[in-house]
């Protein structure tokens, strides 16, 4: 079983972000992925035009989809594009979602963003997570849009998720096995552990961010990129792909 996973598409209204999209997808289609997730930040201006865009690209595909909102995206533009498809409320801050893919996965995806703010906060949605966690399901993979993790890149911890020890609360109380956490927002790929779990960063559609890392950084930016995650009898395995 293969989700794949696509973040901070950042899409402006122009062909560039749009083309960039269009590369990572022309070389995913080929693996038919049995999911694709789309952790945040999928639009930072021309909000409406944009999700339409990126509607008809994920559709195109062919396989199921599912997305959450970043802290560039517009929640009243997104909940009106793919409102019916992951039966938001019309009312209510959060636009979260959870879906079994097969029999054996579930994905479940948190809106961990908040209002005008660049960090995120968990604590809204635990109650929800709670519950879909206790739901007796298949095992979970949570996809979200800010880090709950320090990823120690100087500046990006300042918007983190926060929250996230009571989050790692929930994630280890569970009744159903979580396998893993997965988020974007950095524009870099990473990998740590939450909860006890694996925890992943997906590289960016758009540019991504140099890795400033104590004081030292490179001098060439990385390609867009997506990340695989390959389950298979109980056992998770992500791959980084680059897109050149
Ligand atoms: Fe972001």
């Amino acid at each position: 079983m293969i989700v794949a996973q696509l973040s901070d598409i950042h899409a402006d209204g122009s062909d560039g972000r749009l083309d960039r999209l269009d590369r990572v997808l022309s070389w995913l289609r080929p693996m038919r992925p049995d999911a694709i997730i789309v952790s945040g930040d999928l639009a930072e201006m021309a909000h409406q035009a944009s999700y339409r865009a990126i509607h008809d690209r994920l559709d195109a595909t062919g396989s199921p989809f599912y997305v959450v909102p970043g802290n560039v995206d517009d929640h009243g533009d997104m909940r009106r594009e793919f409102g019916h498809r992951f039966g938001w409320p019309a009312e209510g801050r959060a636009l979260n979602c959870s879906a079994q893919v097969g029999s054996r996965l579930r994905v479940i995806g948190l809106d961990v963003t908040v209002a005008a703010g660049h960090h995120g906060d968990a604590l809204p949605v635990l109650d929800w997570l709670a519950e879909e966690l206790d739901a007796g399901g298949p095992p979970a993979l949570i996809f979200q849009h800010q880090h709950p993790f320090l990823c120690g890149i100087e500046g990006k911890d300042r918007n983190m998720c926060r929250g996230h020890d009571e989050l790692a609360r929930v994630i280890e109380k569970a009744r159903d096995p979580v396998v893993a956490l997965t988020c974007g927002h950095v524009h870099r790929p990473m990998f740590t552990r939450f909860a006890g779990r694996p925890a992943v960063m997906c590289p960016s559609v758009t540019r991504a961010n140099r890795l400033h890392l104590d004081g030292r950084e490179p001098e060439i930016v990385d390609p867009p990129g997506l990340l695989l995650h390959h389950f298979d009898d109980e056992r998770l395995v992500t791959h980084v792909v680059m897109v050149s």
